[in-house]
């Protein structure tokens, strides 16, 4: 797997009108999740994988004087943020990735990032700059949706042809702490709005069954959080 594979997968997510869509789908359980982080006035923050970046404005507007900046291996993810964005938002994009993060030691309060550090080809690389970008007693607030607890997303990475690390809560925990992160902490967030209704679900290749579904439902995203000492 390479970057120019996974950048080539998300353009073409871009160009189809997904990243609007990821907003939809992800959006209940990142509001619960960022609502629960204090960004305080001044406060910079890093959205990683931040797609069209819409969770990127709304960390930028979290609090008087703060900033976000999102990154993102896609261009066309990042053109499209650009597009979405206005002097209001106190955010900016970068093309990049989580392996070589272009930015000082130290840069960051805050770091969030929704169903995207998974992809990363090289992850303990990835979460070691996750660290390294932090400043003393920032705070690293990681979703993923998919992870071994949650059964029916063992064949995402064949349905979407990319490459995905697959962990399970406890190694997602471990991979934390291995990377410098203190008082490490892992949670499910289940998304308030529920499964749908059974009487219009249609199946997909995510899910084939309404069963499957609700299971999904069930499981929840995976939270994890991490400090740098301060
Ligand atoms: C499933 S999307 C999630 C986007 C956004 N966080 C959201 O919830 O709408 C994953 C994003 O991570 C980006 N990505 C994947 N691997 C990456 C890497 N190694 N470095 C930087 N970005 C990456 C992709 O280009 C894609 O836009």
């Amino acid at each position: 797997m390479s970057h120019d594979k996974i950048s080539e997968t998300f353009d073409a997510w871009a160009e189809a009108g997904r990243a609007e869509g990821m907003e939809e789908g992800h959006g209940d359980v990142v509001r619960q999740v960022l609502a629960q982080i204090e960004v305080k006035p001044g406060m910079q923050c890093l959205d990683l994988g931040c797609g069209n970046g819409w969770a990127t404005r709304i960390l930028g507007q979290s609090a008087p004087g703060a900033g976000a900046v999102g990154v993102d291996v896609s261009a066309k993810m990042i053109a499209r943020a650009e597009e979405l964005s206005d002097w209001t938002s106190r955010a900016r994009y970068e093309v990049g990735r989580f392996e070589e993060l272009d930015f000082p030691d130290a840069k960051f309060d805050r770091a969030f990032s929704m169903e995207a550090i998974y992809y990363a080809i090289d992850l303990e690389q990835a979460l070691s700059e996750l660290f390294r970008v932090l400043k003393q007693a920032g705070t690293a607030d990681i979703l993923v949706d998919r992870f071994k607890e949650s059964v029916h997303t063992a064949g995402w990475d064949s349905l979407l042809g990319v490459a995905m690390h697959f962990l399970a809560e406890a190694e997602w925990h471990s991979a934390f702490e291995n990377a410098g992160f203190s008082s490490v902490s892992t949670r499910r967030v289940i998304d308030s709005r529920g499964p749908g209704d059974e009487a219009s679900f249609e199946p997909s290749a995510h899910a084939e069954d309404w069963k499957t579904r609700v299971e999904l439902h069930e499981a929840g995203t995976l939270w994890i959080h991490g400090e740098k000492d301060g």
